[in-house]
């Protein structure tokens, strides 16, 4: 029994609109790790997102807590937690969306890989779950190695005979938030104006801002390429090293989350022309993941564009992008195969 979906009597709630405002349809979207540093603001931020009519919030602790508080926002969407293993088949049943934020996040000194072996088993789990209960939802997959976890979610999903390379997308977007907002601070121009390409993945060298093609379009000094593409790269850890062992980028990360979700949703909903960057399955590069821009629609991922023409600088990046990567995808993928 979800908590928050009956009233202290025992009797059912009334409320169970399934249409969003605006006679959208209204989607329901499950968070995995929903009360962790990333999970809660991210649930208050889909609770406030007008396409969303059911909002299932799981974990594995503190879930009817963050429930009843965000279960009070004069928004839409109704919300049901569930707590433990043993509820997570009911939190997943009938989503059309899954984010998953659950897993341990870096402390100062930290690569992302070295969460690889408390978050590969955590994934594994929940994507079980995902393959039995909700075979049909996209998938967004933000728990670290994004590099790695999203390559076991595919093996997982294969093996259950579910795997739809659209509708799984690893979330890289925090890059791209943060790829906006320094190249807006170098021209001085509003975040909002400015468009940076992030590609390759969601780690060190492997993340790759393809400043030769930002719009609107500017020709970067050799200097401020160098300070952009470090600063991109290690986004991450300068936000790890403020919190000094407190965690990483939680509410910029719920803010990306959101952003991402959205546009998902969007396309869910027939929207046109919705492109994002992401981490999908691809033939962009030899490598069988990598983040570039994609095409969103009712099927999720409906194109995935070539990365266009790179400049020396970041065909060098590229290279180096890749080989990282390419260890990263085979650790995922000999890890779900074992
Ligand atoms: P956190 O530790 O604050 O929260 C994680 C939540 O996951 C906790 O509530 C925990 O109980 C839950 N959890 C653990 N095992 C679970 C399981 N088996 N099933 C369901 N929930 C489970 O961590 P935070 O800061 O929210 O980060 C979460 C993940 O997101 C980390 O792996 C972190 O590295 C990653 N991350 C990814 C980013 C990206 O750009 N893709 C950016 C920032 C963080």
């Amino acid at each position: 029994q979800p908590l928050n979906s009956q009233m202290e009597d025992g009797s059912n709630l009334r409320r169970v609109n399934c249409r969003a405002k605006g006679g959208s349809p209204g989607f329901k979207v499950a968070i995995l790790g929903a009360a962790g540093g990333i999970g809660q603001p991210l649930a208050m931020l889909i609770k406030m997102n007008p396409l969303v009519s059911i909002l299932h919030l799981y974990d594995v602790v503190n879930t009817p807590g963050v429930t009843a508080d965000i279960s009070h926002m004069d928004t839409g969407a109704v919300v049901r937690g569930f707590l433990g293993k043993e509820q997570l088949e009911d939190a997943l049943t009938g989503m059309d969306l899954v984010i998953i934020p659950a897993g341990v996040p870096r402390k100062p000194g930290m690569t992302r890989d070295d969460l690889f072996n408390i978050n590969a088993g955590i994934v594994k789990t929940l994507c079980e779950g995902i393959a039995k209960c909700s075979p049909k939802a996209i998938v967004n997959l933000i728990s670290n190695p994004v590099n790695s976890t999203v390559p076991i979610a595919a093996e997982v999903f294969k093996k259950a005979g579910t795997f739809d390379p659209n509708r799984l997308l690893g979330v890289t977007m925090l890059d791209v938030v943060r790829a906006n907002t320094f190249v807006a601070e170098v021209l001085g121009l509003d975040p909002r104006d400015v468009d940076v390409p992030v590609v390759g993945g969601h780690a060190g060298v492997t993340i790759l801002p393809l400043l030769s093609q930002v719009k609107p379009p500017y020709s970067f000094t050799p200097k401020e390429i160098d300070y952009l593409t470090d600063r991109i790269q290690n986004g991450g850890t300068e936000v790890v090293e403020a919190k000094a062992g407190a965690g990483s980028a939680t509410l910029s990360m719920a803010y990306a989350a959101v952003k991402f979700a959205d546009a998902c949703l969007r396309a869910l909903r027939g929207d046109a022309g919705i492109v994002q960057c992401a981490y999908v399955a691809s033939q962009v590069t030899e490598l069988p993941f990598f983040s570039s821009k994609v095409r969103l629609g009712r099927g999720g991922v409906e194109e995935v564009y070539a990365l266009g023409p790179l400049n020396e600088y970041e065909r060098a990046g590229l290279e180096k992008a890749k080989k990282e990567l390419a260890a990263s995808i085979e650790k995922g993928v000999s890890f779900a195969r074992k």
